[in-house]
């Protein structure tokens, strides 16, 4: 297994108190394979990422628990300088704001170069002509010309393929993308979303895609984790989860996509918010929201259930919602 990432616990202390970010998160992914990572909003998938990253703030954050093996080894017992090395080299990250995340006075090329640069110790020249390439890669028209150019001279859809490219150059085994196309318009969303799975396949990376539409990761992913409150509350294969959801919190955001054969018709939402971090519901945190909740609900916690070999839910009652 490429990345294992075991019963994985952060919080971070702040001025009302302690928000639990991540409560056991347990996820792996192989070289080759998509996994999709989807909740709502502050739920926890931003965190559980910076944390496998080592970019993870600390403090206000602090991991209390858990293990990110990565091609065998803890991450989590190496030194920051060690830490470093893997980072960038091994693995990537992309993110959702390409603006922000790209130096905003420095060339395209330049920024891409000094990749090589400094991962590689090539010339300068040397890393322009890579540069270019690997803006051909992810198919940005005119790279030779374009190299020269700066980040703002770029559509929002070109400038998360120099994202795409920077995060590419060292070949990594592991791309985690937070909400990739999140900022972009649905067109260039889906253009942006094949080329990854494109890349990913090339070079057999391991890829992790973090979304809150998971009307957008069906054609690409390969397993799905789905997170609530810091806990995965459901983990399955792609099409099983398509074909019946194992918690109803996945049939709640399963029900909210919008389809092209129901125009016009209400869109179904899943009531209430998700909780705070601070303030937990006891027992399934879901319960509140949850229309299938009973009063074990309120007080017991579901552990992960085994639905299958390959598929979990944190459900008291996963078989009612697998066949109902
Ligand atoms: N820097 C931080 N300081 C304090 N709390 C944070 C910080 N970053 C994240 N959190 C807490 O962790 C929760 C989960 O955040 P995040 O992982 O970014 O959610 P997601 O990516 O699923 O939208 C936030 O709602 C917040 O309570
Ligand atoms: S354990 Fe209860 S509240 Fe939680 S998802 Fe299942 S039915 Fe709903
Ligand atoms: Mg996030």
């Amino acid at each position: 297994m490429l990345l294992d990432v075991r019963d994985l616990h952060v919080e971070f202390r702040t001025r009302d108190g302690i928000a639990k970010a991540v409560n056991g998160v347990t996820y792996s992914v192989d070289a080759g394979e998509t996994l999709a990572v989807l909740g709502e909003s502050g739920s926890g998938k931003s965190v559980t990422a910076q944390a496998v990253m080592g970019i993870l703030d600390m403090p206000p954050g602090r991991i209390t628990g858990g293990e990110v093996l990565f091609q065998g080894r803890d991450l989590l017992k190496l030194k920051e300088e060690e830490r470093r090395k893997v980072r960038g080299a091994e693995m990537a990250m992309i993110f959702q704001d390409a603006l922000s995340a790209l130096n905003p006075v420095l060339t395209v090329g330049d920024q891409l170069g000094e990749m090589f640069v400094v991962h590689r110790g090539m010339s300068k020249k040397d890393a322009r002509a890579r540069a270019v390439e690997l803006m051909d890669r992810v198919r940005i028209p005119g790279a030779k010309e374009r190299v020269r150019q700066y980040p703002h001279q770029f559509s929002g859809g070109m400038r998360q393929r120099i994202m795409i490219a920077m995060a590419l150059a060292l070949e990594p085994a592991l791309i985690i993308a937070d909400e990739p196309t999140t900022a972009l318009d649905v067109t260039v969303q889906a253009q942006v979303m094949e080329l990854l799975a494109e890349l990913r396949r090339e070079l057999n990376m391991g890829l992790i895609l973090i979304t809150h539409d998971l009307g957008v990761v069906a054609d690409v992913a390969d397993r799905i984790a789905v997170m609530y409150a810091g806990r995965i509350v459901e983990s399955s294969p792609v099409h099983d989860i398509y074909k019946a959801p194992a918690h109803p919190y996945t049939r709640g955001l399963l029900d909210s996509i919008p389809r092209l054969d129901q125009k016009g018709q209400e869109l179904y939402a899943i009531k209430g918010l998700p909780p705070s971090l601070l303030n937990i519901p006891p027992g399934c945190a879901f319960h509140p929201r949850c229309p299938m909740a009973r009063d074990v609900c309120r007080t017991d916690v579901p552990p992960l259930y085994e639905v299958s070999e390959e598929r979990g839910s944190a459900c008291h009652f996963w078989r009612e919602c697998l066949h109902g």
